[in-house]
């Protein structure tokens, strides 16, 4: 007798996007920069920043138990969680750890994935060989990114790309047919220091001098980039699709990272398709890194643009460079998403701090001062997180509370 061949398939899926709003108008304030220049070379009007009591482990663990609602599964129940991001909490533990806890699971795995804006791709490529070789059954695959807390708001190239925010599926085994069709993924080393962020690793560890020349930011030969990503988005999408046995006419919606509305016009050109099958959001989040794709995928179903029996592709590309793709087809009840948004609060999640966490404020004072003006923030820019002991006030802080 045969083994019944495996197929994973997305069953839950669910985002979380921070409510502190940075308009293309708060940055002309801050840099040499126009609402119009930003409209017109990206596509973006405004992006989403963490509050300061938020991390990427949270806004992760919430994206994480909103997918696992819409699954209507138990936490318990996930074997493997897997973390894209660039921008984790701390250089270890793995980000993926501490959302492991946090959504209150005992016997995943759990690991990051390092591959930039292409992360959630990799990781998703991840879980759906864990599932089809059968050594899970039900994988958490996450994107987050806090990135406002790593750009340099004096340079105007890269402050005005980035947002904060989460995204998630949950991929579950099942004899049935669909789900992960075709994966493509490729990795061109040459362009790795295109996007970069220079210290704070082993070559160049963190001192007074990085963060003096500014080297804990983050770096961008836009022009490159973007010539890298309209040349391999299309034929990354493109080989994940034959690989699936399928055309790009076959495609039903293509959900694309959300770097800059030219590139995906150039992706659906690539591929001779209308605009019309692209999902575009970043006029709202702005790029999110890997947090881009699976945000862009849970407010596609959500917003009724993707039914049962239909082709989707997620693409990416980023920092690496690097480029990814995965051929879906859809199985699950579209309308499970919302429900599942509904039954998790970010005030439900706590993600656990040390008692004896020393705070710093990571919040540069330029995006602070935005930050401050009566009407965009609706929480203390205090450095207050969830679990820490009340700091104790001191007299100096009194006065100018
Ligand atoms: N506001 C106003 N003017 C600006 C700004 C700004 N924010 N930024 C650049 N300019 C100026 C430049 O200085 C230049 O002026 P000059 O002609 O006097 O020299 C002019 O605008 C044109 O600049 P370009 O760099 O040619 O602008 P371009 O049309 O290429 O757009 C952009 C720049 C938006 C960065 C584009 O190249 C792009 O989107 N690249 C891809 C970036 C990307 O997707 N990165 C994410 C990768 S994913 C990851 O892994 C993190």
């Amino acid at each position: 007798m045969s083994t019944p061949v495996r197929h994973a398939h997305v069953t839950g899926w669910g985002r979380y996007a921070p409510s502190q709003i940075l308009t293309n108008h708060d940055l002309e304030r801050m840099v040499d920069t126009s609402d119009e220049w930003i409209r017109t070379r990206t596509g973006i009007r405004e992006r989403r920043v963490a509050a300061a009591n938020e991390t990427t482990a949270s806004m992760a663990a919430v994206a994480g138990m909103r997918a696992i609602r819409t699954a209507g599964i138990d936490p318990t129940e996930i074997d493997l969680i897997l973390l894209a991001t660039l921008t984790p909490d701390y250089w270890m533990p793995s980000t993926a750890a501490l959302v492991k806890e946090a959504i209150g699971n005992t016997r995943a795995a759990a690991m990051d994935v390092s591959a930039a804006c292409s992360g959630f791709i990799y990781a998703f490529a991840t879980a759906q060989a864990y599932v089809t070789s059968g050594m899970a059954r039900h994988v958490l695959v996450i994107g987050a990114e806090l990135l406002t807390r790593f750009l340099d708001y004096t340079d105007r190239n890269t402050c005005i790309l980035f947002g904060d925010g989460a995204g998630a599926v949950v991929l579950s085994a099942s004899d049935e047919p669909g789900g992960g069709l075709g994966i493509e993924m490729t990795t061109e080393p040459q362009g790795a220091y295109m996007i970069w962020l220079p210290a704070g690793g082993s070559k160049s560890p963190p001192s007074a001098e990085t963060i003096g020349r500014g080297e804990h930011y983050i770096r961008m030969e836009g022009k490159e980039t973007y010539r890298f990503a309209t040349r391999t988005l299309a034929s990354t999408a493109l080989a994940a699709i034959q690989h699936a046995g399928l055309q790009p006419a076959d495609i039903d919606l293509f959900i694309p990272h959300q770097a800059n509305v030219r590139i995906i016009e150039a992706v659906a050109k690539g591929l001779g398709l209308p605009m019309e099958r692209m999902f575009v959001n970043l006029d709202r989040y702005g790029n999110t890194s890997a947090a881009s794709v699976p945000i862009a995928l849970a407010e596609a179903v959500n917003e009724g643009r993707v039914k049962v029996g239909d082709r989707i592709v997620l693409v990416a590309f980023g920092a690496g460079f690097t480029s990814g793709a995965v051929v879906i087809e859809w199985t699950a009840d579209p309308a499970r998403g919302i429900a599942g948004d509904a039954a998790v609060q970010a005030s439900d999640i706590r993600v656990r701090l040390p008692v004896d966490w020393d705070s710093v404020d990571p919040i540069p004072e330029a995006l602070a001062a935005v930050m401050r003006r009566p009407g965009t923030v609706d929480v203390p820019l205090d450095d207050v997180v969830p679990g820490e002991p009340e700091p104790v006030r001191s007299a100096h802080t009194e006065v100018h509370a």
